[in-house]
This record gives structure tokens, C-alpha cells and sequence, in this order.
């Protein structure tokens, strides 16, 4: 990567326009690395103006995610977490898939500013842009196997529901069973989405990988490129957030959670999920692995955390894995 790269894209970070000259003499480089380092970054989908006599700028600000800023905001636990962050990274879920079998420590957030080739659930690609989205994994490992893990997706979804209200995002709901939805215009639109995946034995240890992108603020060009309706945080609130802060406001709700679902299971948070569903009573149409498609009105989850659906023949089913979407009812 280039060297220039990160310390030029801090000097545009503001958003403003800065010269070519000026920025190459800031540094004591040539105008062509200048202009080297930028080209760099659009190869890395970032937008960049360059106007004659005005120089370079990105298309809004950008807040850099930064350790120190994550650990100051975690206060006196951040010697509890191991934070990583990287500038440019293909996926945090790949590097700690990678790293969790050799030892990487318990309890680590590994966050990037650019990730170039994030990955969804069900092998969907997970679009983000810098200073667009928050992206980071974080991993933890379990004195539990996998098989006492079901239900853990959502309760880091009550996690991520419990951080966004402490930034005033109030209207933040769940769709199973782990989106993070928001109505706008009586439309559902995309927040945030997890993707846990897990490594260790069924019934012995377990690590899990613990996946989450959050829309900050969309450009045009990024919504573009995501098939579905999205919305971005700064979209929904009067001032724009902290990135720093509500990381460090996420990793602590996130280990709390991940405590109490250690020892109690998804049970406990079974109510406190369904207080947020997004589906609750509406008529929805589930799509399962093997391409059968189930209708019904969702019921909410039971106490492992499976979707309840009451079918058309009016029994209810129960779903532990599966795509939902809203039906309409003419
Ligand atoms: C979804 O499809 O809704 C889940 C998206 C999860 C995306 C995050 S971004 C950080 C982490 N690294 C990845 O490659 N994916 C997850």
C-alpha cells in the first residue's frame, strides 16, 4: 500500500479542498506521489474531487477510527478488550477467522477504516466505503460449544439495539434474526447487519466471530450499491456521531451481553428482543435454504430464539434458519 495514502486522506478528512502543492510540501514530497496516493485511493472505490486551482477533496468529512479514541471512550474497562484497528483490511471477519485458532486474545474488536471485500450472510458481499459505514469484528470465546450457541445472533442484535439507543436512535428495531431496521417514509430500511460465524467443537470450546457493519452515513453512490433500502445513522439524528465513541459505547454493551448470555442463555433476552421486532404480527413470507418459500403472520421467537410463524393452515411453525421478508396483504 502506499505510504502516503492515510496521512494524505487525513489531511482531506475535512472535507474541504486542499492544493496539490500544499499538500506535497506539508509532507516534503513531489506533487506526482501527491497525486500517486490519490489515485491510490480511488483504486479503493473512495470518492475523490479534484478541481483545477482548488485542488483535492473527499465528498463529505470523514472521523478517522482510532484506537486511543475507542479506549477513551471505554474508560476504565478498556484494559479488558484488545482493539485493533486497521486502515485498509479485506474483511475484520477474515482476519480473525484467521487469528482466533492461533491464540488471537479473548475479547478482541478488530475495527478497519476501509474493508475491500466484506462479506454478508449467506455468502452476500457487505458494501462499505470510508467514513461511511463502522465496520469491525469482534471475537469471543465460549467455555460453551457451538451447539448452546443458538440464539446468540440475536442477542447481540438486543446488544446493538441497546448502544443505539444511548446515541439517541430510539426508532431502532430487530428483524430476524439479526437486522437492524429503521421505518422511514413506511419503508424498512437497512442500519446494520451481523454476520457470526463460529469455530471450535459442538460440544467443547467455541470461539465466535462476531461481525457488524453500521450504515454511518450513505453516500448516493454506495446506496446504489446495495439491493436493498438502506439508511445511515447521521441520516436519522440532528448531530452527526462520534464513530470513536459509540464504538467504544457498542464493545462495552456488547461484552455485557455476551456475559450474560454465557450463563443464561438467549432466554433472557427473549422479551426484550420481541420489545423491539419489527415483524411482530405482520405477514411475512420466509425463504428457506433449500428454496421453499413459507407464508404466514410472524409470531415472534421462542426461547432459543427461532422465528414462530403461523402458517396459512393456521399451525405454527418454527424456523431456526431462513430469509424473511414482508409480505403485502391486499
Ligand atoms: C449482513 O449480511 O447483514 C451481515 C453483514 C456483516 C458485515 C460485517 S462488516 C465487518 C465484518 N467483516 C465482514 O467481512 N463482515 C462483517
Amino acid at each position: 500500500m502506499n505510504n502516503l495514502l492515510f496521512p494524505v486522506l487525513s489531511i482531506l478528512s475535512d472535507g474541504k479542498f486542499h492544493s496539490g502543492e500544499m499538500i506535497a510540501k506539508h509532507f516534503n514530497v513531489s506533487r506526482v506521489s501527491v497525486w500517486q496516493a490519490i489515485s491510490e485511493a480511488e483504486k479503493l472505490g473512495i470518492e475523490i474531487f479534484s478541481v483545477r486551482g482548488k485542488g483535492y477533496s473527499l465528498s463529505h468529512s470523514v472521523q478517522f477510527i482510532d484506537e486511543k479514541k475507542i479506549k477513551q471512550s471505554i474508560g476504565e474497562m478498556a484494559s479488558c478488550f484488545n482493539i485493533k484497528v486497521f486502515d485498509v483490511i479485506d474483511s475484520t471477519n477474515n482476519f480473525l477467522m484467521q487469528e482466533a485458532p492461533k491464540g488471537y486474545p479473548h475479547a478482541s474488536c478488530v475495527a478497519t477504516n476501509i474493508q475491500t471485500n466484506g462479506k454478508g450472510r449467506r455468502g452476500r458481499q457487505w458494501q462499505s466505503s470510508l467514513g461511511e459505514n463502522l465496520t469491525f469484528s469482534f471475537l469471543w470465546r465460549f467455555t460453551k460449544g457451538a451447539a448452546a450457541l443458538s440464539g446468540l445472533s440475536l442477542a447481540v442484535g438486543v446488544s446493538l439495539i441497546r448502544s443505539l439507543k444511548k446515541v439517541n436512535m430510539d426508532q431502532a428495531l430487530l428483524k430476524w434474526p439479526n437486522d437492524i431496521l429503521i421505518k422511514d417514509d413506511e419503508v424498512y430500511k437497512k442500519l446494520a447487519g451481523i454476520l457470526i460465524e463460529l469455530q471450535g467443537d459442538m460440544d467443547g470450546q467455541s470461539a465466535a466471530i462476531i461481525g457488524i457493519g453500521i450504515n454511518l452515513e450513505l453516500s448516493k453512490n454506495q446506496i446504489t450499491k446495495i439491493d436493498q433500502p438502506a439508511i445511515g445513522i447521521n441520516q436519522c439524528v440532528e448531530e452527526k456521531i462520534n464513530s470513536n465513541e459509540f464504538l467504544g459505547i457498542i464493545i462495552k454493551d456488547l461484552a455485557e451481553v455476551l456475559a450474560k448470555f454465557e450463563s443464561n442463555g438467549f432466554e433472557y433476552f427473549q422479551d426484550e428482543w420481541q420489545s423491539y421486532d419489527a415483524l411482530q404480527d405482520q405477514a411475512v413470507s420466509l425463504n428457506l435454504r433449500d428454496g421453499e418459500n413459507i407464508s404466514g403472520r410472524a409470531k415472534g421467537v421462542n426461547n432459543s430464539g427461532a422465528l414462530e410463524v403461523i402458517t396459512e393452515d393456521d399451525g405454527i411453525k418454527t424456523f431456526s434458519s431462513g430469509e424473511v421478508t414482508i409480505r403485502k396483504v391486499e
